[in-house]
């Protein structure tokens, strides 16, 4: 063995960790990117459509569809063509009804008309009913630049011929289907919460559905009188960890972030929604949902 052979040897393991330590970065480098372009750029305007069928009609009825949209957020980060978007979704479900469930805003809005314009395709395709959330107006959001009350959005729903439901009963009745009760609840953390209608009793047994943004509303009320609960506020947690986890979902219940769920002698829906804050999700793309009420079997 000569002296350039014995160098060969002792340098060649250095380049060869160098060039794995490079290539691991670069690898990381990559995959950084891939998930912040998903989570930036492609999940938060790939907006799909989620259904459920809950068994609450009395035996023999016919299904009932309701499209339910929430959390559109109307911001310069969610634009009104988007959230056009999701509402022509929603029409091409062919709803008996439909119920929003709040936070029709992020902060403040300046195109009130124009929004008031693109939810009135929803009231003329079926009758449209609305409960409000935390960030439509209330002491909370007014701390970060929104309205102190929720008079702003409310206007412009009522401009659209939406019927909006704040701690409110409506019965509804589709022909040639089952009536059911709709209670429009006012949200927890707005403090705009009357849960007195529940205890009142149901008329002729009809099932009774509620709107209520938080889902975390359903522990004050777990032993009223109801069926169903519609519900968004999570965003389906927004960002999913790749174990499934969701430890941003604003919700102490941190078990009931999406998707429909049996809970006690009630049931429980829970939408992704349609738009989010700061214009991030992951492994948590937009829906709007289609929970159809069935006759029980
Ligand atoms: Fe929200």
């Amino acid at each position: 063995m000569n002296e350039s052979d014995v160098k060969l040897e002792r340098t060649e393991p250095k380049r060869s960790r160098l060039f794995s330590r490079r290539r691991m970065l670069a690898c990381l480098a990559a995959t950084a990117a891939a998930v912040y372009t998903d989570m930036r750029f492609i999940e938060p305007n790939w907006i799909g459509v989620g259904r459920h069928r809950v068994p609450i009609l009395p035996a023999g009825s016919n299904p009932v569809r309701i499209v339910q949209l929430s959390d559109l957020h109307a911001s310069s980060e969610v634009p009104l063509d988007f959230i056009e978007y999701a509402i022509n979704l929603g029409l091409q479900q062919k709803p008996d009804i439909i119920c929003l469930t709040g936070d029709f805003i992020t902060h403040s809005w300046d195109e009130w008309d124009a929004y008031s314009k693109i939810m009135q395709q929803l009231s003329a395709a079926a009758p449209t009913f609305a409960s409000t959330g935390n960030h439509d107006g209330c002491k909370w959001i007014a701390r970060y630049g929104g309205y102190a009350r929720p008079t702003k959005v409310v206007d412009m729903l009522e401009k659209a011929n939406i019927r909006v439901l704040m701690n409110e009963r409506e019965q509804v009745a589709i022909p040639n289907k089952a009536s059911f009760e709709l209670i429009g609840l006012g949200d927890i953390w707005a403090d705009d919460f009357k849960p007195q209608l529940l205890g009142e009793t149901k008329q002729d047994d009809m099932p009774r559905v509620l709107l209520s943004h938080n889902p975390d509303t359903k522990d004050l009320i777990e032993n009223a009188n109801w069926d169903l609960m519609l519900s968004g506020h999570t965003h389906g947690g927004q960002l999913t960890l790749p174990w499934g986890s969701t430890p941003f979902a604003p919700v102490r219940d941190k078990r009931f972030v999406r998707g429909l769920h049996p809970w006690k002698n009630h049931w429980l829906h829970i939408t992704k929604g349609v738009g989010s804050l700061r214009k991030m999700r992951l492994n948590c793309f937009p829906e709007i949902s289609v929970v159809e009420l069935v006759a029980v079997s």
